[in-house]
């Protein structure tokens, strides 16, 4: 018997709870209809209850408990407490959020993969029909950029007071972030050529094809990392033939993610680029509610990858059971692929689309979503 993967469920704050309690009962239902090789751990950190009773999100030591595990299923960071209370116990989101970014950087999860793909049943916040064919998987750059945290503030609050924050680019994080983009093209245009449809996208050079990669950048007001973006990806688009390169800058990507958001296939861009994209394209395919998104490493499964929906803790709605678990079920499937269990991934994927085609335009609950994934399951 293979050794089991080591998962950590790690629910975090507001919603995080509802949603990862969500994720957990739809594991279990999985595991029992085919077992899955899974062990799971619930830790009660990262997390502002933690914060409270210890002063910091995490313990000391966290960055290396956490390399035992594969992977890390995390709910949502942040929680300002009720508005209505005076001594509410609030975190600024520098140190509540700390521990993502610390993830992020300390395992080496230098990709974060978005999918966004509009099922059927889900909001469909555009009028033209066309929007319906929303199937995209924007893929930012996790590791440097304008994240990298650098920089200052000089004269503080007097009226000469300068702030800099600077934005790091490296040659090598742009190469492995724009092959990756490629890679995931072609396992796109593989997967659809097996289907019975294949999608076409047009491109200035190659005409059409079936998959593409689009570039973002700024570089008409940024061109020293943007030219660099541009001219590494010609030379590795160059190694991809088969795939369609297209090249937007982020303010027109925007509207075209309104106008045509159907013309994106797979979509690559800086990590604030990428960050701004991601919830628009969340939106496209049916809202926060149902986005996925996860944290990995594609060179190496040495470290844990992390596992977290695009949403955040939602304190308006935390706590109430409103809390729409799909985004969390839909990043669950992502995890189940990363640690070997494709096949329960895409059984997971399909209940998700079941119940919510089934369910469409009702309100319903955290447990009404969960009862119908799980009923859907089988
Ligand atoms: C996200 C979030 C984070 C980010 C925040 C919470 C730091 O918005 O995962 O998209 O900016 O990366
Ligand atoms: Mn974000």
């Amino acid at each position: 018997m293979a050794e089991p993967r080591r998962i950590a469920l790690m629910p975090g704050d507001g919603i995080g709870q509802e949603v990862m309690a969500a994720a957990a009962e739809v594991l279990q239902a999985l595991d029992k209809l085919t077992p899955l090789g899974l062990s799971w751990d619930w830790l009660e950190w990262p997390s502002t209850d933690w914060h409270r009773r210890h002063g910091e999100m995490m313990p000391a030591d966290a960055m290396a408990q956490v390399q035992a595990y594969d992977a890390l299923l995390m709910g949502a960071l942040g929680d300002p407490g009720p508005l209505s209370d005076a001594n509410r116990y609030c975190l600024p989101d520098s140190v509540s959020l700390s521990p993502l970014l610390q993830f992020r950087k300390g395992l080496g999860l230098w990709a974060c993969e978005r999918p966004a793909r509009l099922l059927p049943g889900a909001p469909q916040y555009l009028a033209d029909a066309r929007a319906a064919e929303v199937d995209m998987l924007v893929i930012r750059e996790n590791s440097e950029g304008e994240y990298v945290n650098q920089g200052g503030r000089l004269h503080r609050g007097s009226a000469d007071e300068v702030a800099t924050q600077l934005e790091v680019f490296t040659r090598r994080a742009t190469e492995r972030l724009i092959r990756h983009a490629f890679v995931r093209a072609r396992e796109r245009l593989e997967a659809r050529g097996r289907g019975a449809e294949t999608r076409h996208f047009h491109c200035a050079d190659k005409g059409r094809a079936g998959a593409q990669v689009c570039l973002i950048t700024k570089r008409n007001a940024q061109p020293y990392w943007g030219d660099m973006y541009t001219e590494v990806f010609a030379e590795i688009a160059a190694e991809f033939p088969e795939i369609g390169v297209h090249h937007e800058l982020v303010d027109a990507a925007c509207m075209k993610f309104v106008q045509c958001p159907w013309t994106f296939d797979v979509v690559v861009a800086s990590n604030l680029h990428g960050d701004i994209l991601t919830d628009l394209a969340a939106v496209l395919s049916g809202g926060l509610g149902l986005a996925p998104s996860c944290n990995i490493n594609p060179d190496s499964r040495a470290m844990p990858a992390l596992f977290e929906p695009t949403h955040g803790s939602a304190p308006d709605i935390a706590g109430q059971g409103l809390a729409n678990p799909a985004a969390m079920l839909l990043t669950t499937a992502l995890m189940l692929d990363w640690v070997g269990c494709a096949q329960a991934a895409e059984r997971l994927r399909q209940a998700v689309a079941k119940d919510l085609a089934t369910a469409a335009g009702q309100r319903r609950t955290c447990r009404d979503v969960t009862a119908g994934v799980i009923a859907a399951l089988h």
